[in-house]
């Protein structure tokens, strides 16, 4: 039974994940910024409050995680701005600012609260949910502020990976698909049970001899 650390779990990708872990019994401590009837529906999960941007709230949550965390996954993502307000002709400075602190930054935040708690783990897993529009080689002249927020979290997980290979932690970065939620609309492809179960086997398969990797939901590797 692995013991599975969940950012921005009360719903979308994040709700299912946690609701797939705990079917299949492992311990789900799931986050979230307030209080959900969701996650209190589920057994075997444990709710927490954490404010990803915040270090105050990383600090408060980290200090309740006692014992060895084997997965911890960076899933609490936002747009950004309003798509007419990240473009070359119109940019919103601020909310920038803020997809960075939660995007970028808040991954890094959680890792370092909890790299003991992985480390202390078997084989800790650092995963972030990352997406392909964080990627370098993919040209899409849109959102300028969600992608440069996630091709920065790829750089920081692929930097934390060298660093934390010699203590046992595996570092993975995972594009889940574009993905029904409120962040991926009605029309998108995958379901969010198709995309956590994807997400899961992936973990599964994550290894120190393939940590830093960017992969797809379904484990193909994806181009940086
Ligand atoms: N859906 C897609 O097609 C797609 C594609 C590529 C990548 N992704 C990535 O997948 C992840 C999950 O996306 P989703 O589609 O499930 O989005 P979603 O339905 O909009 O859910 C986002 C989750 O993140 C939480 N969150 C937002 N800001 C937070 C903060 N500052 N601190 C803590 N939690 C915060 C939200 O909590 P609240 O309820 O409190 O707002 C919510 O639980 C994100 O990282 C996203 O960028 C999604």
């Amino acid at each position: 039974m692995a013991r599975v650390v969940i950012t921005g779990a009360n719903r979308g990708i994040g709700l299912a994940l946690a609701t797939a872990y705990a079917a299949r019994g492992d311990e789900v401590i799931a986050t979230s910024r307030t209080p959900s009837d969701a996650l209190a529906a589920l057994s075997g999960v444990t709710q927490h409050t954490l404010e990803v941007s915040d270090g105050e709230s990383v600090e408060a949550f980290v200090s309740q995680i006692s014992g060895p965390v084997d997965v911890l996954i960076n899933n609490a993502g936002i747009s950004g701005p309003a798509r007419p307000q990240q473009t070359l002709a119109e940019m919103d400075y601020d909310g920038w600012a803020e997809a960075f602190a939660v995007n970028s930054m808040g991954p890094l935040r959680v890792l370092q609260g909890l790299r003991g708690q992985l480390a202390a783990a078997p084989l800790g897993k650092a995963v972030t949910i990352t997406s392909q529009l964080g990627a370098l080689s993919l040209d899409w002249p849109m959102s300028y502020a969600y992608c440069a927020s996630k091709a920065a979290v790829n750089k920081v997980m692929r930097l934390a990976a060298l660093d934390l290979k010699d203590e046992g932690t595996a570092v993975l970065l995972l594009h889940p698909g574009w993905v029904r939620t409120d962040m991926g609309g009605s029309e998108a492809a995958l379901s969010v049970e198709e995309s956590a179960s994807g997400i899961m086997a992936a973990i599964d398969g994550l290894t120190l001899e393939t940590t830093g990797a960017f992969l797809n939901w379904d484990g193909r590797p994806h181009e940086w």
